[in-house]
């Protein structure tokens, strides 16, 4: 199986302005130590109006974050009101760009359609999507939780062409939608099947190679206490965090999981 370098990235969703943001990121670099980097990529997701200060900030600090949006227009330039183009953000140095996240799909009507454009524009200009899937309360309960995950999977990456040089910039990430801010979090074995699902569908959209490149992280409820158990499966390779993002020390504790 390859090696992947897990990916932790903090999902701030519509919290903190650009002055919070900057106290935030300094916080959790005072709080990092140089190992817990190493090995792992650490990323940071603010609102688009923090990203030119934590731009700065990472540069300036020398600060081995990398920058992530929560969203984008599939669209490079155009008659869109209110929305923020790929190229925008790449001009930014962001780097992963989150697709398809379940409140984007459930309160703004994004389709797998949509999301599927989303992810090309992302691939097209350089960055890596973060591609949500996940089921709800429901759908579990009903046993279609692998079905309604592996048809998002179909659906969002329909046509896009991954190599297996550029499969490590794919990243899935396993957000079961009722444990999302929630305090519920998947059972790492019932996260650890899922992602094995997920796996088993890339490689047949793909090939084994190619799947064993692409990192599925598990976001839902992700905290200090849980993240090492969830981070211990073999299909797991990161976290989405949201919630315990927004927190300095707590976000600290999930990144620096490894240290005892
Ligand atoms: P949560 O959010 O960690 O607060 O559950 C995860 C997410 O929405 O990405």
């Amino acid at each position: 199986m390859a090696e992947r370098t897990p990916v932790i990235a903090g999902n701030w969703k519509m919290h903190r302005d650009h002055l919070e943001a900057i106290q935030l990121v300094q916080k959790l670099a005072y709080h990092l130590e140089a190992a817990d980097y190493e090995g792992q990529e650490v990323v940071v997701c603010p609102s688009f109006v923090c990203l030119r200060s934590i731009q700065t900030l990472i540069q300036s600090d020398r600060l081995p974050l990398a920058l992530g949006a929560q969203n984008c227009h599939p669209e490079d330039e155009g008659a869109f009101t209110g929305e923020v183009s790929p190229p925008m953000l790449q001009r930014l140095d962001v780097t992963y760009v989150i697709a398809g996240h379940s409140e984007r799909r459930a309160l703004f009507g994004e389709s797998d359609e949509i999301v599927n454009a989303k992810v090309a524009a992302i691939l097209r200009h350089g960055m890596r999507p973060i591609l949500c899937v996940g089921e709800t309360k429901e759908e579990r309960e009903a046993g279609t939780a692998v079905d309604v995950v592996v048809s998002q999977l179909r659906g969002s990456l329909a046509g896009i062409d991954i190599a297996l040089d550029n499969a490590e910039e794919v990243v899935v990430a396993y957000e079961p939608v009722w444990a999302i801010g929630t305090g519920l979090t998947a059972t790492p074995e019932d996260a650890q099947e899922m992602c094995a699902a997920v796996r088993t569908e890339l490689a047949s959209l793909y090939d084994q190679a190619i799947s064993d490149r692409i990192r599925v992280q598990y976001g839902g409820s992700v905290k200090p206490g849980n993240v090492k158990t969830l981070m211990g499966q073999p299909d797991i390779d990161g976290a989405l965090v949201g919630g315990a993002s927004l927190s300095s020390e707590d976000f600290a504790l999930i990144v620096g999981h490894r240290r005892d």
